[in-house]
């Protein structure tokens, strides 16, 4: 077993609320066995690189064993590492380095649906009176017509898949190989609290709660009202706050205050905001309504006050992700210029809330074409966003081979770690920059944020704890925008500049009034 050898510092209290955490998709990070698929030996080789880049944290996606139908989100055994990607012995490693190093590690759990290979599942199925038959949502009727007009929300057809051994329907809000299961059931409740003690055990600093607002389904199982279209995936039910206040009970009984992050794939935040009840349900939960709009000031300022009216009242900490493993990367979305990349860099890394990187991002990645014969996504179209890193220049890449079990981003022959360290101009080198200056900050951390009136074109704030003040403003268009930042009678200097030089405060000098196009600019008072 592990022992934590984090310093706490000024992170000790509420950790997750100061850090940055970084997503690894571990198929596509960095591979150290020739297979051409990622494993958790390649993800203890790149830790020096998230070191010197300043991330506090890291979520691995799914690790456990699996027949990898949906990439590991089909899990057969919780409580082991997939021969894929290493073993018990690998990972205790990859938590002790970590942990040397400063890095927390963050697992991604699954728990409503479980792969139909795991021996619950085997045994739920084998028999109406098994001993687990009530793990999963079983229903008898005509094999005509399925219980009700749910869609699987990957596949895209039915939710229910009859099973000829008892003539019954099971239920997937996701592929026919990842049943559903019923928290009702309080055996099931149990059994999955267990796996996550297991990992709390070997110094797991916390959990990525894979579309975890599901876990509890509306009594009765009605048709949902928007026909078979609807969409099965925004279902909210009271219940799964009692279910939440029980898994923070197990996270509680642990010293490493572990923290948990739901997927709670809600659009609306007043509805997530909801899943941090009184302090007692999830500490953080992703609020992907931002993520779902454009490289726009009007969407920005819009999806940061809703955020603010949602979560400020209640005191539930905000959290900010641009791209992950199940979306088109954001530089992409956005267009696909670098000024842009960079400028989304300074947003999500200084705006108040926990914010989540994607590998690949310091890079400025879009995604891989996939050819539609390579594709690998039961949904068929998150293949390019789950490339593989390019480490460096050479042909393959920092990876042991050149056909890995994806193709590599497109420009993967400049944009490699190794060619933008060498550049201290480039993207990467932002990153870093951006991680420094908000390490260094309590009010970019953890301080309060308020919206200034600025042009349309801009986005701006202000941050603040006790005497330290910050000013942020992003220039989402393509021209120059005049900004005046709050009192300024008194000078301000440019701490950084997403398209210029990145350096420290000192080297960037006076505030000149204006932000370049699809810039952002980090301001402090200049020192008197
Ligand atoms: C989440 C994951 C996604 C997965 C799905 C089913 O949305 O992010 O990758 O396919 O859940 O587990």
């Amino acid at each position: 077993m592990t022992t934590p050898t984090l310093d706490g510092g000024s992170a000790a209290g509420d950790w997750w609320k100061h850090a940055t955490i970084y997503q690894i998709y571990p198929r596509s990070f960095c591979d150290t066995t020739g297979n051409g698929v990622g494993d958790l030996g390649g993800v203890i080789d790149r830790l020096d690189h998230l070191a010197w880049l300043g991330v506090d944290a890291i979520w691995l996606s799914p690790i456990f064993t699996s027949p990898m139908v949906d990439h590991g989100y089909d899990v057969a055994d919780y409580c082991d590492v997939d021969p894929l990607f290493g073993d018990l012995d690998t990972f205790d490693r990859l938590v002790a380095e970590a942990h040397r190093r400063g890095i927390r590690v963050v697992l991604d759990w699954v728990p409503n649906h479980t792969s139909d290979r795991h021996p619950w599942f085997v045994d739920s199925r084998s028999s109406r009176t098994a001993a687990r038959r009530a793990w999963y949502v079983w229903r008898e009727g005509s094999r005509e017509r399925p219980p009700n007009n749910w869609m699987s929300a990957l596949s895209g057809g039915s939710a229910w898949t009859w099973d000829e051994t008892t003539s019954a329907w099971y239920l997937h809000l996701f592929t026919p190989e990842q049943p559903d299961l019923d928290w009702s059931n309080s055996e099931v409740r149990e059994a999955m609290h267990e796996t996550l003690r297991f990992w709390l055990d070997r110094g797991v600093d916390g959990f990525r709660m894979d579309v975890v607002h599901l876990i509890a389904k509306p009594d009765g199982l009605p048709d949902l009202p928007g026909g078979p279209g609807d969409v099965v995936i925004h279902i909210d039910e009271p219940e799964v706050h009692g279910y939440l206040r029980a898994i923070r009970s197990v996270l509680d009984e642990y010293p490493q205050q572990p923290m948990s992050v739901g997927e709670v794939y809600l659009l609306d935040p007043t509805r997530v905001a909801e899943y941090y009840g009184d302090h007692d349900e999830l500490h953080l939960s992703f609020n992907f309504s931002a993520l779902h709009g454009r490289w726009d000031a009007g969407h920005w300022r819009a999806a940061i006050r809703s955020a603010q009216r949602a979560f400020d009242p209640v005191e539930a900490w905000p959290t900010w992700v641009l791209s992950n493993h199940d979306q088109t990367r954001h530089r992409q979305r956005y267009g696909g210029s670098e000024r842009v990349a960079r400028a989304a860099a300074v947003l999500l890394l200084t705006l108040r809330g926990t914010p989540f990187l994607y590998a690949g991002e310091e890079l400025g990645l879009v995604d891989a074409e996939v050819p539609p014969e390579q594709r690998h996504d039961p949904a068929g179209r998150r293949d390019g966003c789950r490339a593989p890193i390019p480490w460096d220049a050479s042909s393959t890449h920092g990876w042991r081979r050149s056909d890995n079990w994806l193709p590599f981003p497109p420009e993967a022959g400049d944009r490699n770690l190794e060619t933008l360290r060498n550049d201290p101009a480039s993207i990467v080198h932002l990153y870093r920059a951006l991680l420094r200056i908000r390490r260094q900050s309590t009010a970019l951390r953890v301080g309060s944020m308020e919206l200034i009136d600025a042009d349309p074109a801009l986005v701006a704030w202000e941050r603040t704890a006790g005497d330290e003040r910050v000013v942020v403003a992003i220039n989402m268009t393509d021209r120059p925008v005049p900004f005046e930042p709050p009192d300024h009678s008194s000078p301000w200097t440019v701490a950084l500049e997403s398209s210029g030089a990145v350096g420290e405060r000192s080297s960037l000098g006076e505030y000149p009034g204006a932000i370049a196009e699809q810039s952002g600019v980090v301001l402090v008072p200049a020192a008197t």
